[in-house]
């Protein structure tokens, strides 16, 4: 074949442009490769760091205005843990922020299924999840105290140091209403009150601080460490921090429920820094297993729910079982409150024979007021 010679100069300068364009386009290939690679790597590098559980990498700044829910979640609570947390975002109404301080193997988990969450509710809540971080010398010792993690919650005046307040929630706790039923606590407090509880007990004769108790507790039958409302600024204030060692160290061989008892020794000496609210806020097996006992709740329905003694997860206590696994079938942006309610009803129905299903009512009184 001929080829003219007009045409094969058309041919080179094509080929030139086009070799050209290659190399525009593989520079700017290796361009991006390697931004995007060194984000990747540096992203990773910031897990690594955060995985080891020393210094949160970002920081978690929140005023008094907003309402922040605060959880330590380590070992097998995960699930546990998001229930809760479903739950504070069923009812309410408010823009919730949650702090989730956890274990490294669950680090990941939280990260994505809250973000999933996120998307799913349309951005009704902000999160952010930081390692496990005790900022003492025997950190591993205060780790394995009671419950895995429990006592990460006396250390958190000075980890979150630009936290005004929090709701600790225990991870075995269900909201049965919006979280700012109890959030509105802050607002009664006076400018003493550095944190809020729930007594453990309403009965003298099965109380357990009044009966075993081996170091001082405070009032007559102890409080319940489940749900706390901590103002964290009068906690830093008051050098909480500084209670925490020493007491520990002085009543280590005597204390059963790890870091309950010591804010029950901490508050016993100072008993004007501490708002009680009722037991409907931390509403426990103990309320309704022998009879009902908190007078609150029969009037005004259970607030919070709370599972301890493992009762979520046993047959103990039907009631609480039946509520908690309502709870985790509950499709979050999917399901509305209505079905939510729906279920917990007829989950209920076979709790008829316990005695908490005996006052089942007091259960299903703040939800009903959701019904559309
Ligand atoms: C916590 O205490 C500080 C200092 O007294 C106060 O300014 C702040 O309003 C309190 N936070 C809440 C949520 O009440
Ligand atoms: C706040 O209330 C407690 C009782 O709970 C009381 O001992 C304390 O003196 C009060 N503080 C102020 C500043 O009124
Ligand atoms: C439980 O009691 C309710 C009435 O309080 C009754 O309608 C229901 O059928 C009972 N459920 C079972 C399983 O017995
Ligand atoms: C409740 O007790 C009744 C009789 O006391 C019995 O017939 C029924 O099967 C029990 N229901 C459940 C769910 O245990």
């Amino acid at each position: 074949m001929r080829v003219r010679k007009g045409d094969q100069i058309k041919l080179k300068t094509l080929l030139k442009l086009f070799f050209a364009c290659l190399t525009l386009f593989f520079v700017l290939f290796l361009y991006l490769f390697w931004t995007l690679s060194s984000e990747n790597e540096s992203r990773f590098m910031g897990e690594q760091f955060t995985n080891v559980g020393q210094i949160p990498t970002e920081a978690v700044v929140y005023n008094r205005n907003n309402i922040v829910v605060a959880v330590v979640a380590c070992g097998n609570r995960f699930e546990e843990t998001m229930n809760m947390l479903k739950t504070a975002i069923i009812f309410s109404k408010a823009h919730l922020n949650f702090v989730v301080i956890a274990d490294e193997n669950l680090f990941e988990k939280f990260r994505e299924k809250l973000e999933e969450w996120k998307i799913l509710t349309k951005d009704t809540f902000s999160y952010k999840v930081l390692p496990v971080n005790f900022p003492v010398n025997e950190a591993e010792e205060w780790k394995k105290l009671f419950k895995l993690c429990a006592a990460q919650r006396l250390f958190l005046p000075d980890i979150l140091k630009d936290v005004d307040s929090v709701l600790y929630m225990d991870t075995d706790t269900l909201f049965l209403t919006p979280v700012e039923k109890v959030w509105q606590f802050f607002h009664k407090m006076n400018s003493s009150h550095i944190a809020a509880l729930a007594p453990e007990h309403e009965d003298p004769n099965v109380g357990w601080y009044n009966r075993f108790a081996r170091h001082p507790y405070y009032g007559k039958l102890g409080v319940n460490s489940g749900v706390m409302l901590m103002n964290l600024t009068r906690m830093r204030t008051f050098q909480w921090a500084e209670y925490v060692v020493p007491i520990y160290k002085k009543y280590k061989l005597k204390i059963t429920w790890g870091d309950q008892d010591i804010i029950n020794i901490i508050f016993h000496y100072h008993p004007g820094k501490l708002y009680i609210y009722s037991c409907m806020y931390n509403f426990r097996p103990d309320h309704c297993m022998y009879t009902s006992v908190c007078k609150e709740a029969e009037k005004e329905g259970v607030v919070i729910l709370h599972g301890s003694r493992g009762v979520f997860h046993s047959d103990k206590q039907p009631v609480f079982k039946a509520i908690y696994q309502a709870v985790e079938e509950f499709k979050l942006g999917i399901d509305s409150i209505d079905i939510f309610i729906e279920t917990v009803d007829a989950y209920l129905q076979n709790a008829n024979n316990s005695s908490c299903g005996q006052v089942k009512n007091i259960f299903l009184k703040n939800l009903k007021k959701y019904i559309s």
